[in-house]
Parts: C-alpha cells; sequence; structure tokens
C-alpha cells in the first residue's frame, strides 16, 4: 500500500513523495511497518499532523498535544537582538500552523517555536510549509539536542532576506543544510542550496531523513543534500524542533523584521521508532 494520499496538495509535487513511504502488511514485525525505500530497516510509528483542515478558532496547543508536540516559551536570548518564545505567537490561520515574528519595535523579538515532548534518535520528517516573505527571519526545522559539552543539530533553514541574493560572503543565498557538532571544535557540515521556486509563493515539502551516520535532505522528494561525516551526525536521542525567530544578526538572520512574519506550517509528518534491518 502506497502512503501519502493525504499530501496531494496544490502546488506540492506529490509524485515522488507518494512513492516515498511503504506500508508493510500487518504480518510484517512493528519496527518496520513504515519503510522507507532510501533507508535500511524501518520505523514503527508515524504522526500526521495535517493542519490544512484548520481556523483560527481551532486552539493550536490542544491540537499540537495530540501529536505531542509543545509550544515554546523561553528567553529572552540571543544577539545582537535579544529574541524570545512566545506562546501566543502559535496559531493557527486557515489550513496552516502559523509561527508568527512580529516586527521588532524595542526589547526582544517576539517569535515563535514548537518542539516534540518525546525525543528520538533517527527520524524521517516532513514539513509542508511556505515561508514568509517579511525579511529577517529564521525558519527552522530542525533536530536538536543539549548534550554536556555543547549540542549536536541537523538543521533545515530558511534565511527569508537571503532567499535568492545575498550582500555578505558569510550568508549565501539558498536553503542551509547543516549537521552541527556544537561541543569542543563547533564543527558543522553544510550546504547551501539554491532555491529553484520561489518558497514564499507556495507550500514544499521539506524533507530529513536521519540514520546511521547518514543524513539526507530533500525539498519536494529530491535529494537536495547529503552529510555522512560521523562527526557531525549527532549519536544521541533529542527534539524535533521548528522555530521562526530573528537576532537582527548581519551574518545571519538579518533583519530585525520591520513588519510581522508568518512562517505557515501545513503539515508535519513524522516516523520515529527506527530499527536497521527488517
Ligand atoms: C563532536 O566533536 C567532539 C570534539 O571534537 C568529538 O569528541 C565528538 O566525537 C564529535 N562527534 C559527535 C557526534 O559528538
Ligand atoms: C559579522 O562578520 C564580520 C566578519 O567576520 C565581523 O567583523 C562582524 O563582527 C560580524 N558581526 C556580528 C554582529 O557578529
Amino acid at each position: 500500500m502506497v502512503f501519502g494520499k493525504s499530501l496531494v496538495i496544490a502546488g506540492l509535487t506529490v509524485a515522488a513523495v507518494e512513492a516515498s513511504v511503504l506500508q508493510q502488511s500487518a504480518r510484517a514485525p512493528a519496527a518496520c511497518t513504515y519503510v522507507i525505500p532510501e533507508i535500511p530497516g524501518g520505523f514503527s510509528q508515524r504522526r500526521f499532523a495535517d493542519f490544512s483542515g484548520n481556523t483560527p478558532s481551532d486552539s493550536a496547543a490542544t491540537v499540537l498535544g495530540t501529536y505531542n508536540i509543545g509550544i515554546s516559551q523561553y528567553g529572552p536570548l540571543g544577539t545582537p537582538v535579544p529574541h524570545d518564545f512566545v506562546a501566543s505567537n502559535v496559531a493557527f490561520g486557515n489550513g496552516y500552523l502559523g509561527l508568527k515574528v512580529n516586527a521588532y519595535t524595542s526589547g526582544s523579538v517576539h517569535s515563535a517555536e514548537i518542539v516534540t515532548n518525546d525525543v528520538f534518535k533517527y527520524a524521517s520528517v516532513r514539513t509542508v510549509l511556505k515561508s514568509t516573505a517579511v525579511q529577517g527571519i529564521v525558519e527552522g526545522n530542525f533536530f536538536y539536542l543539549d548534550v554536556a559539552s555543547g549540542s549536536q543539530e541537523i538543521d533545515f533553514e530558511i534565511l527569508t532576506t537571503t532567499l535568492f541574493n545575498s550582500n555578505n560572503p558569510l550568508v549565501p543565498p539558498g536553503i542551509w543544510a547543516t549537521n552541527h557538532n556544537n561541543t569542543g571544535s563547533e564543527a558543522n557540515t553544510f550546504d547551501t542550496i539554491p532555491f529553484t521556486f520561489d518558497p514564499t509563493a507556495d507550500y514544499h515539502e521539506y524533507r530529513i531523513d536521519w540514520f546511521g551516520t547518514t543524513t539526507n535532505y530533500y525539498i519536494d522528494g529530491t535529494r537536495v543534500a547529503q552529510h555522512t561525516d560521523p562527526s557531525t551526525t549527532p549519536t544521541v536521542e533529542g527534539h524535533w524542533i521548528w522555530n521562526a525567530w530573528s537576532s537582527g544578526d548581519p551574518n545571519w538572520s538579518m533583519g530585525p523584521p520591520t513588519a510581522d512574519g508568518t512562517y505557515q506550517i501545513r503539515s508535519i509528518d513524522l516516523y520515529t521508532g527506527y530499527t536497521s534491518t527488517c
């Protein structure tokens, strides 16, 4: 049986997505319930958070809670302009979950974040999202865990000022695919992938598959980056996070924004419970 029918969304390239997960027969071991052709082994659990039917009167906390995802409230943190994560900036629009960053006036840049309550090692995470056209915002979709000596991360990040062009050689244009080992030497492995479409015009599927020492990054079912360096691949269980924020850093987010901007998430399809052999 082929999964993904519910991902048939206007503007999304669905053919590759539909073929990207196969559900095994009921007799297969539970850990092999979901098999992805590019990944050895399989996954036992799927949560599919489809926000396409939600409206502004729905409670984001209640709906996200059914998928074991929470809403962050912390800060301020960051330089040169501090930002804080404000629960009320996570709210439904018509057919999407919105993560809003407010226009900056003074104090902190009010930002938005959601995070899985559970932790897991290895996953396939597909987020269908539309970027804000407001500049100066980072839109993240990433694995994160603090470890004693720092943190480990796998990140897809869209920087809304430098989608297509950049005046700063430290911040080449495109979407960032980065594996971080924020311990000791702060090593990372990254690619910046030029956009072949306008991410603010429509929804697209951004997918990360993480297994063993491999991280594969996909857009609309096409692999756009692959990282296999063991020293920058997380080794521990951690959370998945989606956020939108700005620190006014001219070498990263740019901004802070002068208008409200909302990162729109239409769905999250998350596979966990990995086993390397089926
Ligand atoms: C990260 O870097 C530290 C220090 O260089 C190293 O000991 C460790 O093995 C690296 N890899 C991971 C996944 O932590
Ligand atoms: C941005 O990078 C430049 C060049 O490395 C550096 O001189 C400057 O201090 C950086 N700015 C900030 C705010 O970190």
